[in-house]
């Protein structure tokens, strides 16, 4: 870029009034140009140069990527080209987990490779038992998820040899495997009851059913509510470049381990407004307790007193097309696990506020949370594992992600700047002078 030399149709041409200069910016594929390429935009030599300013990123690309496309506008949403319908519809959550790790979809042998690899690593060292129960009957599930994934990095002090693509490779597959393992003991010892260990023969949602609810040795799981888990894991399993995604990008950019990358991207997805939202739903929909309260709790929200939980996204301005599956699968759920009374709520709830022009003009619809808690609930989880539910699918996108980053030649340790408006410099006052 510089002073403006050249025309043509794939550029940007930028006229600062301040100096009457105009500068010419290559526009980049995905319609973006460089922030970088802004730096020469400057009133006189010596000066920093221009920057963009983007509280909160919500108009700056980190990365390119060719893992998971969303079109927000049309409530569009693919993992490596081919739609979440079809992926919910016909395929399990390990072959999507393949899909997406690896960027195709895998030929019979190779699936059957990764999930005996998966199955055979879902064992944990028997010190992650002495971790657990450290913590109190009533800790909540993700806390307890969160430390004993960071621990886990002390168990293979070689993944911080990130380089090494087969060493990653290894790295993935323990965290794949012994995430259900984990979530699965912080519940039993929620619950005081002795843990069950992994077991090979069943599906790996099957597996982590039988070490949450087996007591005795009758538990089977029911095939449908096992397939229903299969369909919310393969939802969640990534959504491209969100705030516990980000997390992850930014640890695994310092070129940190990937256990440690990953207990900092579940951190953030613990908050209310990114996957503890599922959580905050069924809460909230219990605060409610009934469909007559929802006049005025509407109004509540409609007074920034309350927000609706569940509805709302950056980036889907149209329904968030993975709550319509949710929706659909909760009725196969309840016709094992008998209705769950909350859905009226929530029903009704959807029906109103999508006729109430505060929530249409600002294009508020359902997200993934909305419906996701209520299944959860049906399943007999209580609310401090849903957002243990949405992590340990997530897993995949978030290793998927953290490996694109360490494999662009064009990625660095992060490092946003700022804008500083603070105090010029001044002289320390001592303790005597001050008012
Ligand atoms: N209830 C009521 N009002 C809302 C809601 C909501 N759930 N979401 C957004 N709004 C309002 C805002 O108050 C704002 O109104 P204004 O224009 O009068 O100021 C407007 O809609 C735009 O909202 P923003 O906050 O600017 O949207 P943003 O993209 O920053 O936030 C977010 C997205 C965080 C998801 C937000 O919609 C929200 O808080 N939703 C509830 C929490 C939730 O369900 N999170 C889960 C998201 S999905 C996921 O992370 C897995």
């Amino acid at each position: 870029m510089g002073d403006k030399t050249t025309g043509g149709s794939n550029t940007l041409s930028i006229r600062d009034n301040r100096t009457n200069k105009e500068y010419e910016v290559p526009i980049l594929e995905g319609d973006v140009i460089r922030a970088m390429d802004l730096r020469k935009i400057k009133v006189q030599d010596g000066d920093f140069g221009m920057m963009t300013y983007d509280p909160a990123y919500t108009n700056t690309a980190s990365t390119r990527s060719t893992i998971t496309f969303i079109d927000g506008d049309v409530g569009i949403l693919r993992y490596r080209g081919y739609p979440i319908e079809q992926l919910a519809e016909r395929s399990s959550h390990l072959e999507t987990a393949y899909l997406i790790l690896k960027g195709e979809l895998p030929t019979q042998s190779e699936l059957n490779t990764f999930v005996r690899d998966v199955t055979y690593h879902t064992y944990v060292h028997e010190n992650m038992i002495k971790l657990l129960d450290a913590f109190r009957y009533d800790a909540h599930a993700m806390g307890m998820l969160i430390s004993a994934v960071a621990a886990l990095a002390t168990f293979y002090p070689e993944a911080g040899n990130i380089q090494d693509a087969r060493n990653r490779w290894i790295q993935i597959i323990r965290l794949v495997a012994k995430m259900p393992t984990l979530a699965a003991f912080c519940y039993r010892h929620h619950r005081g009851l002795p843990y069950v260990y992994p077991e090979n023969e069943y599906s790996y949602t099957g597996n982590f059913l039988n070490m949450l609810f087996r007591v005795g040795s009758n538990y089977k799981p029911s095939p449908v509510l096992e397939r229903a888990l299969d369909i919310l894991f393969i939802l969640h399993a990534d959504h491209e470049q969100n705030c516990s995604t980000t997390a992850m990008r930014v640890i695994g950019s310092s070129h940190a381990d990937p256990y440690s990358a990953l207990a900092g991207s579940m951190a953030a997805l613990w908050g209310p407004l990114h996957g503890g939202a599922n959580e905050a739903v069924l809460r909230m929909l219990r605060k409610i307790g009934d469909v007559k309260n929802i006049p005025a709790f509407l109004e509540k929200v409609k007074n920034k007193q309350e927000l609706l939980m569940g509805f709302g996204h950056r980036v889907y301005k149209s329904y968030d097309p993975r709550a319509s599956i949710i929706k659909r699968t909760a009725d196969e759920v309840f016709e094992v696990t008998g209705r769950n009374p909350l859905l009226d709520i929530a029903l009704e709830l959807e029906r109103i506020a999508l006729s109430e022009d505060y929530f249409v003009t600002r294009q508020l619809y359902p997200n993934v949370d909305f419906y996701s808690g209520i299944i959860y609930e049906a399943l007999g989880f209580p609310v401090e594992m849903f957002p243990v539910l949405f992590a340990i699918p997530r897993t995949v996108g978030w290793l998927t992600q953290w490996e694109e980053l360490l494999k662009d030649d064009e990625q660095k340790i992060a490092r946003p700047r700022q804008v500083y408006l603070g105090s010029a410099a001044r002289d320390f006052v001592p303790m005597s002078e001050r008012k």
